[in-house]
């Protein structure tokens, strides 16, 4: 079951540790948040499962780390300084600013008219200003002097950092067609409406791939091209469901319709979660065509190409880009991972149900009590597991709080040192611990001397 409401995970969030609101002592910074101890372990793990998918387990795909300040001639060959804006309308009665086509598809709530028709503020229904294309990208100067030579920008995406190095890569990779280019990195938008969590914010990260490829025969009817881009979508799909472990009932897919494309795209679908206020974007897949590599190559005066050695031409490749946003992504994990369900005594239990390989804590390690009888073997484990696993140490409270504690960040399995472990009253100890598991709460006792590989058994691809 997925949370009930965002209220709910952003409750959980900030009280376990995952996300807090920026700079709450200053009154906050709107839509920015900080990752907590919890959730900086969490975007870390969702990061590595991305990049180990998306890298180490395909022999076509390399990684890049490109900088974030670049050349601002980049960003107008990209035709970003031209085209990455948003339609900006004001009420003339509250001065609330509004994304005009965010108000036209209710994203406010009801969408609400005046009586010739035309759209009135969300907040007080007063009329509105024409809308102002408002450019996205957060502006910034590189040296002393604040004159227009001295602008650079915050990069809004990582693909241009990709495009820019193809020669590069190919030159210093030897790498031959098809292959793809991954970078996960922070992006920053300059967003006017307000973001529901971390699902619309002013920083954010993302984790794209650019997959190049030879280009089609047929520009205008380009069929294995348009399979490919299929391929990627149905691939993008089943890492959200297999390795995230979204139920595929809140996951579709959405292709763009003919007047939401690019005048270059050949094609764009996202695919879609079901969130508490409805449909919204996790992953956008676009069939880029050639577009970036051209207008880089006749913006710089260096041409990219990429040099075919069965035909002995030159050829400028086509793209593929699945461009995931992984702050967007790790709102979607908690909100499925959130289960609520009665513990044997009929009070709520709430549990994430991450998979294990995502979960931020793997094990935790549990002496009964605080008796110090039982600290020794419980320090000894710890420092077995937790040279393995993320590993937390916890010996306050009673175990069945801490049990409920590990519970609600999703820990998939507890370790219980006991007085049988350690031995009471005369009699010797068995050297054995329990091993609590999260979804099941079934416990099993295993020695202490077999105790890591019975973990790893329990955790696998961790
Ligand atoms: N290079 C293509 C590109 O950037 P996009 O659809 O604009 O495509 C990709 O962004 C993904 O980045 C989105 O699907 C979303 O998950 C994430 N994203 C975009 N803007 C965001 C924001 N303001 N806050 C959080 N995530 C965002």
């Amino acid at each position: 079951m997925p949370a009930p409401d965002l209220d709910t995970i952003v409750s959980l969030c900030k009280r376990r540790g995952f996300i807090f609101p920026a700079a709450e002592i200053y009154g906050g910074f709107a839509n920015t948040y900080d990752y907590g101890p919890l959730g900086v372990e969490l975007k870390r793990n969702i990061r590595d499962a991305w990049w180990r998918a998306m890298t180490r387990e395909r022999d076509d795909v390399v990684g890049l780390d490109a900088s974030l300040l670049t050349n601002p001639r980049v960003w107008v060959a990209s035709g970003h300084v031209a085209n990455f804006t948003d339609p900006l309308v004001d009420c003339k009665k509250c001065q609330m600013r509004w994304r005009a086509d965010h108000i036209a598809e209710g994203q406010y709530g009801d969408v609400k008219r005046d009586a010739a028709g035309n759209l009135v503020c969300p907040n007080d229904g007063g009329e509105l200003t024409e809308p102002r294309q408002f450019n996205m990208m957060f502006k910034t100067q590189v040296g002393p002097v604040a004159d227009d030579d001295a602008v650079a920008y915050l990069p809004p995406e990582t693909a241009q950092g990709i495009f820019i190095n193809f020669e590069n890569v190919v030159n210093s990779m030897r790498r031959k067609l098809p292959f793809g280019i991954a970078q996960t990195r922070v992006s920053f938008r300059n967003e006017i409406t307000p973001g529901k969590f971390v699902f619309r914010t002013l920083e954010f990260e993302q984790m794209e791939m650019e997959y190049f490829v030879a280009p089609p025969k047929d520009r205008a009817n380009p069929v294995e091209y348009l399979a490919l881009h299929r391929h990627w979508i149905d691939t993008r799909l089943a890492w959200y469901r297999d390795v995230l472990g979204i139920d595929p009932e809140r996951l579709r897919v959405r292709d763009h319709e003919k007047e939401e494309l690019s005048h270059y795209s050949a094609g764009t679908a996202d695919i879609e979660y079901l969130f508490p206020w409805g449909w919204g974007e996790l992953e956008g897949i676009a069939a880029r065509t050639d577009f970036d590599l051209t207008s880089h190559g006749k913006a710089s005066g260096h041409p990219i190409t990429y040099f075919d050695e069965e035909t002995k031409e030159h050829v400028v490749p086509w793209v593929i880009e699945p461009a995931a946003g992984l702050t967007r992504t790790l709102a979607v994990t908690m909100l499925e991972a959130y289960t609520e369900e009665p513990d044997e005594k009929g009070e709520k239990r709430v549990v994430l149900k991450f998979k294990p390989r995502i979960a931020p804590v793997k094990v935790a390690v549990l002496p009964l009590s605080k008796n110090e009888k039982l600290q020794p073997l419980a320090r000894k484990v710890y420092e077995m597991v937790r040279p393995n696993w993320m590993t937390q140490y916890d010996e306050t409270q009673s175990i069945g709080r801490r049990y409920r504690r590990q519970d609600e960040i999703g820990t998939p399995l507890c370790v219980t040192i006991d007085f049988q472990s350690v031995g009471e009253d005369g009699t010797p100890g068995d050297d054995a611990v329990t091993i609590r598991e999260r979804d099941s709460q079934e416990q099993i006792r295993v020695p202490v001397s077999g105790l890591v590989d019975a973990l790893r058994e329990r955790l696998p691809g961790c």
